[in-house]
């Protein structure tokens, strides 16, 4: 096999944006054949061990695809769907010409409109929704009830009670009266709906407007499109880091 530099190989493996593995080298994440590697620019062959805190690194396999499609209301964001519904993965077969099996990142309810990811890179997959990476989604959410008073407001920001478990630290906006802006770092089932409901505003409309540093845009609603590499890369970023690097601060 050729040789490639190790920040490179990390890469392509789908670990992290080449400067994302750069830092996870320099913090003494790697290591090479059980030695903590340093060096981001030492060349592997990928016959090597290489690790990541401890667990193996996939080889580099062929590039790996990322779409973004706009979900209309009505279509499951599922693999497959057992009623026969349209799926978003329909949506994107249309456009997708690299033949890769692609699985939704994460789920919106049928009833969700915006921003969805589909990929074949399954550890891009998991980074992007694990709590543990918190990756911030933002949604728009126009509630019952006309305007949201204060109160109800700071207790979205501070944390809501709901049946399992208070919700973590949110930025929430009212962008107008009854049309709230919700940043989460955590995907809980239903938690934007259960949230809004839970301090007397039920959701009548719900739609994800961005997923970590990827915004919706003007992509059309049941338009999808492939993810440029400098996005991919962006995304890689911004699931390569957990809590530590954040130190728990609040979104
Ligand atoms: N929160 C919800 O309540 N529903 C979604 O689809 C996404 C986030």
């Amino acid at each position: 096999m050729q040789s490639m530099r190790l920040a490179k190989h990390l890469a392509h493996a789908g670990v992290a944006s080449r400067r994302a593995a750069e830092a996870l080298i320099a913090d003494g994440r790697v290591a090479v054949d059980g030695e903590v590697a340093t060096d981001p620019a030492r060349d592997v062959t990928g016959e090597e061990a290489i690790t990541l805190d401890g667990r193996p690194v996939a080889p580099p396999r062929r590039e790996r695809v990322v779409f973004a499609v706009n979900k209309p209301a009505g279509v499951v964001s599922t693999a497959r769907d057992t009623h026969g519904r349209p799926t978003v993965v329909d949506l994107v077969a249309r456009r997708d010409e690299s033949g890769a099996r692609l699985y939704p990142v994460g789920r919106l309810d049928a009833d969700t409109t915006g921003l969805l990811l589909l990929t074949d890179d399954g550890d891009l997959a998991h980074r992007l929704t694990h709590p543990r990476y918190e990756v911030p989604k933002t949604y728009r959410a126009r509630v019952q009830g006309g305007r949201v008073p204060e109160r109800a407001l700071r207790a979205l920001r501070e944390g809501v009670a709901l049946d399992d478990g208070r919700t973590a630290p949110a930025h929430v906006r009212q962008l107008a009266p009854g049309e709230l802006e919700l940043t989460l770092r955590e995907g809980r089932k239903r938690q934007v709906r259960r949230m809004c409901a839970a301090v007397g505003h039920p959701v009548q409309a719900l739609q994800r407007v961005a997923f970590g540093p990827l915004r919706l845009g003007d992509l059309p609603p049941g338009a999808a499109r492939r993810l440029t590499p400098a996005e991919v890369a962006r995304l890689r970023s911004a699931a390569a880091a957990g809590p530590t690097r954040r130190a728990r601060r609040s979104p």
